[in-house]
């Protein structure tokens, strides 16, 4: 079935224009694509002919590598551009960068940037053969991220209404949570909590319906799923960032303090790690997490992403710049 179950998505900047059908779609197709360890990955067809560029503004490994890897499962061409190879540096805007691309035939950008509001001036600009994909915007969204986190708790949890999950860490800094929360409200989690130090957390106003827990003994108890957050330094003045050592003793992730937790709690974290801050190795490596999944069904997800919008420009005429 097309992951466009009712509406066609044209471009994927944030999560929240989503509907319930068309995010579960979107998971239902990037299902499709997951391969179990050790067997060849899934390969199609659905970008044949048509090219993916990659501009990634600020530093990434798990999305910039998976990106490209399901750009070329599905057959296009794909275009890296990192912020200090490209005529960025010299000082033309992204909207220059875009048209130059364009104007090579890139009719998917794959955008990640530290500037708010960027992805979607994008969007009003770029040509009508032409999808923008969001890599992550600041600390206000990454689309991508929120879908293969919730498709990665969807395969242990399948109930999601019934789902209790703590979020740990620098909530007020992430993209990551406000795409995860956000993709979680629309599949009907009620029972989300947000952890952590009171300069790392949001203003209850911005995420209603979540619960701001100042202990991780309260905000674990009896929970499904645990996922620490990165303390965002790039987006921190250094005089507010927490003590790394008082930090990891009162929220890091360890065996004695994720005891409150159910039993069966997966533990995840969406990556880059701070081992020995956020979460310590025996928690990150054990039988209970499912990091390294996350990143496995980050591929799978950001094709089932490419195919749906490659689907949108299909259907709407947009082809490659004649
Ligand atoms: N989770 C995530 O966005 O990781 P990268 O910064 O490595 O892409």
């Amino acid at each position: 079935m097309s992951p466009d179950r009712d509406m066609p998505l044209r471009n994927l900047i944030a999560l929240d224009a989503l509907s319930e059908s068309q995010l579960t779609a979107l998971l239902d197709a990037a299902d499709t694509y997951l391969a179990a360890p050790g067997v060849l990955p899934v390969r199609g067809k659905a970008l044949a002919g048509r090219t993916v560029a990659n501009l990634f503004f600020e530093p990434s490994t798990r999305t910039r590598a998976s990106f490209e890897l399901a750009a070329k499962r599905l057959g296009a061409d794909v275009v890296n551009l990192d912020f200090n190879v490209s005529s960025r540096v010299k000082g033309e805007t992204v909207l220059d960068t875009v048209y130059t691309l364009e104007a090579m035939g890139a009719s998917i950008i794959v955008l990640r940037t530290s500037e708010k509001g960027v992805s979607a001036l994008v969007c009003e600009n770029a040509g009508p053969a032409t999808s923008i994909v969001s890599a992550g915007e600041a600390d206000q969204a990454h689309p991508t991220q929120g879908l293969l986190d919730v498709l990665t708790i969807r395969r242990y949890k399948p109930d999601l209404r019934a789902l209790r999950i703590a979020i740990v860490g620098d909530i007020a800094h992430s993209r990551v949570a406000r795409s995860t929360i956000r993709a979680l409200k629309i599949l009907g989690t009620t029972d989300m909590r947000l952890v952590g130090p009171a300069p790392l957390l949001p203003e209850q106003s911005e995420f209603p319906g979540t619960t701001i827990v100042s202990t991780l003994a309260e905000g674990l108890a009896d929970v499904d799923v645990v996922m620490a957050l990165r303390i965002q330094k790039e987006r921190m003045a250094s005089a507010d960032l927490p003590d790394p050592r008082d930090y990891f003793r009162q929220f890091g992730l360890r065996a004695e303090n994720l005891a409150t937790a159910k039993a069966d709690a997966i533990i995840m974290h969406p990556g880059p790690m701070n081992r020995g801050v956020e979460i310590d190795d025996t928690v990150a490596d054990g039988p209970r997490s499912v990091i390294r999944e996350q990143v496995r069904n980050g591929v799978a997800v950001r094709m089932a992403v490419l195919a749906a919008v490659a689907e949108t420009l299909r259907d709407t005429g947009g082809g490659q710049t004649p």
